[in-house]
């Protein structure tokens, strides 16, 4: 049987910054309240031209090249969104597949806001893991400054842009092997993060759009309450189901939604403090991309090293979830 790796990582953050200070000009709100009650400083803003595909393009490019395996041999690309390029069709991994030049492989979406980038790991694993596929191409790519309501204190002082990306591929070596991942949903909490407008659940009536229906809406301290409970619940099921001690863990990924948060579950599961990655005061909540671009600051800044074993830990809308336990295996 094949084995699953993460073989490399890729990241890309659009060049404008949107800061708390710049937020406090446009809502009420302050550079003070923000960084008390999310640790976020400033998020990275797309341009008004540049789409989530082109961020998607440049984080899987840097993960391509990192892997040392030709983009000709790349099987399949998965792209994790909640802001795709356009909804419905074309999916978002097609475009980023051909502007990468890649073969035409399977290329496909899918949904599962923050949690999206332990989704699409998973999946890449059971293909690779069922021989189907050899090199899978897995992103998260997000322009969530397109689909933020400005005028909501409570949603826009959180969201920034960016994207991660890894190339995922089988390995004799049950060492380099991704150990295990667990996934979950509940939709009884639905109505918690929502973006209402456009599918059949509240279809367009007219050409018009309503107001704000395009936009993400959340209630966001009930949000808060669950997203701490479900995350530490599912790292605590994860390392005991594979008999590892949370000591063992070199690097603690967790989705970067709110510094309160991550603080709350890397109490509850003991982590010491150079454990935790945390990337959300320069970055904000980038959704299903928050995960791989924590991984790839760690990458290049060389905290990273081959054979370090990363625990990702995500939440997100649906409501989703999902962790997994992953060595880093570059080839090189
Ligand atoms: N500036 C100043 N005051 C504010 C702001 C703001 N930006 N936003 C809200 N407030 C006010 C509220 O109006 C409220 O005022 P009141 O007491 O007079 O009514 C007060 O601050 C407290 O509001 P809460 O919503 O209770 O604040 P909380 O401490 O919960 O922080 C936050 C809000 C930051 C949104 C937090 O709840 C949070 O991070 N939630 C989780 C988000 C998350 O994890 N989402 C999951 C993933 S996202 C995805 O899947 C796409």
């Amino acid at each position: 049987m094949a084995y699953a790796a993460l073989r490399s990582i890729g990241a890309y953050a659009p060049k404008n910054i949107l800061t708390n200070e710049d937020l406090s000009k446009m809502v009420d709100t302050t550079d003070e309240w923000i960084t008390k009650r999310t640790g976020i400083k400033e998020r990275h803003i797309a341009d008004k031209d540049e789409h989530t595909s082109d961020l998607g393009v440049e984080a899987g490019k840097l993960a391509i090249e990192r892997s040392g395996i030709a983009k000709e041999d790349i099987d399949m690309i998965i792209c994790a969104t909640i802001s795709p390029d356009y909804f419905n069709m074309p999916s978002t991994a097609t475009i980023i597949s051909n502007k990468l030049g890649l073969p035409p492989v399977t290329a496909f979406d899918i949904s599962a806001a923050c949690t999206g980038f332990v989704y699409i790991l998973s999946i890449a694993k059971a293909f690779i893991e069922s021989g189907m596929k050899k090199n899978v191409l897995i992103i998260g790519a997000e322009k969530l400054s397109a689909i933020t309501d400005y005028t909501d204190r409570g949603t826009c002082i959180l969201f920034g842009d960016g994207a991660g990306a890894a190339v995922i591929s089988a390995t004799d070596n049950k060492e380099e092997a991704i150990i295990d991942i667990h996934t979950g949903a509940d939709g009884t909490y639905a109505d918690l993060l929502m973006t209402p407008n456009g599918g059949t659940g509240s279809p367009h009536d007219s050409l018009e759009q309503e107001a704000g229906a395009c936009f993400m809406q959340m209630k966001g301290n009930e949000t808060f309450k669950v997203a701490v409970r479900t995350l530490t619940k599912d790292v605590k099921e994860i390392l005991a189901k594979n008999e590892i001690e949370s000591s063992s863990i070199k690097h603690f990924v967790p989705h970067q939604a709110n510094y309160r948060i991550i603080k709350a579950v890397g109490d509850a599961l003991k982590m010491k403090e150079e454990q935790v990655v945390v990337t959300v005061a320069k970055y904000g909540n980038t959704s299903g991309a928050s995960i791989p671009m924590a991984i790839n600051d760690i990458y290049e800044n060389g905290t990273l090293k081959k054979g370090e074993l990363l625990l990702l830990d995500a939440f997100g809308g649906g409501l989703t979830w999902g962790s997994a336990l992953v060595p880093f295996s570059p080839i090189k």
